[in-house]
């Protein structure tokens, strides 16, 4: 009697522990009370991570941990928001390479979502002539391609792309030197255009 009620409490805790680990872990919850109900952002300042390429997404982990790219602190948008604000490069360093990847994985099988926001029709056209010519390579599809693992640049929040390539033009970001070639001579004008012509892919 004694040994089938032990093997009960071994049974029950073992289903406990595998029904709280079929749930979605925290350290993933943690992401989306920043970047939104499954990556997909509401908040302008942070970017969408639904759909993204997951190598994408473990090589910007490895650039924040080992400060190749910088980070700008954040508030949680979601869930307990008077934690204190943190930023990439801190949450980051907090995981374990196990938990990086299935935070990866976790986001790039998730539906990538253009955000709804406004954009300047007038500027749509000459963005689009100059991504082909410049940044189409590796920014397929009108850089809504995740091949090359480079960023999905279609339908991402403009605030936040705007910040992305302030850091990426004064180098406080290393990026692919074959890219920084051809940002690095555009001026304001043709960013602008740009910027809406990835907005306007909605
Ligand atoms: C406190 C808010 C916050 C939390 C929590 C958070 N992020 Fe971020 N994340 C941001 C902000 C803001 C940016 C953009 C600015 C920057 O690069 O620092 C960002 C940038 C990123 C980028 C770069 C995207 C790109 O297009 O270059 C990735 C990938 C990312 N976060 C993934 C995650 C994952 C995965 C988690 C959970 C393990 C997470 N984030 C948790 C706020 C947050
Ligand atoms: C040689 C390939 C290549 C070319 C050409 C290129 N890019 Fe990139 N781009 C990348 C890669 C790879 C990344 C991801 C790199 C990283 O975060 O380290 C990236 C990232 C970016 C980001 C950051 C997005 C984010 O969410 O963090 C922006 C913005 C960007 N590219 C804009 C452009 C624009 C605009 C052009 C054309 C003028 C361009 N790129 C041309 C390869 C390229």
């Amino acid at each position: 009697m004694k040994i089938l009620r032990l093997s009960l409490l071994v049974l029950i805790t073992f289903t406990c522990n595998n029904l709280v680990k079929a749930g979605t872990p925290d350290f993933i919850i943690e992401c989306m009370d920043c970047h939104g109900k499954n990556g997909v952002s509401l908040e302008p300042d942070v970017p969408s991570i639904a759909g993204i390429s997951a190598n994408f997404i473990e090589e910007t982990f490895a650039a924040y941990i080992y400060d190749l790219r910088n980070s700008v602190e954040s508030k949680y948008r979601l869930g307990d928001t008077s934690r204190a604000p943190t930023d990439m490069k801190k949450i980051a360093k907090k995981l374990t390479e196990d938990q990086i990847i299935e935070a990866a994985k976790y986001f790039a099988a998730k539906p990538y979502v253009a955000a709804k926001q406004d954009f300047d029709k007038s500027l749509v056209d000459k963005g689009e002539k100059i991504h082909i010519r410049k940044c189409e390579k590796c920014h397929g599809n009108g850089g809504s391609s995740v091949e090359e693992d480079a960023a999905i640049l279609a339908g991402q929040w403009t605030p936040y792309l705007r910040n992305a390539i302030k850091h990426i033009v004064d180098s406080t970001r290393d990026v692919d030197m074959e890219m920084i070639k051809k940002v690095e001579k555009l001026s304001d004008e043709e960013w602008e255009a740009l910027l809406n012509f990835y907005a306007s892919q909605q």
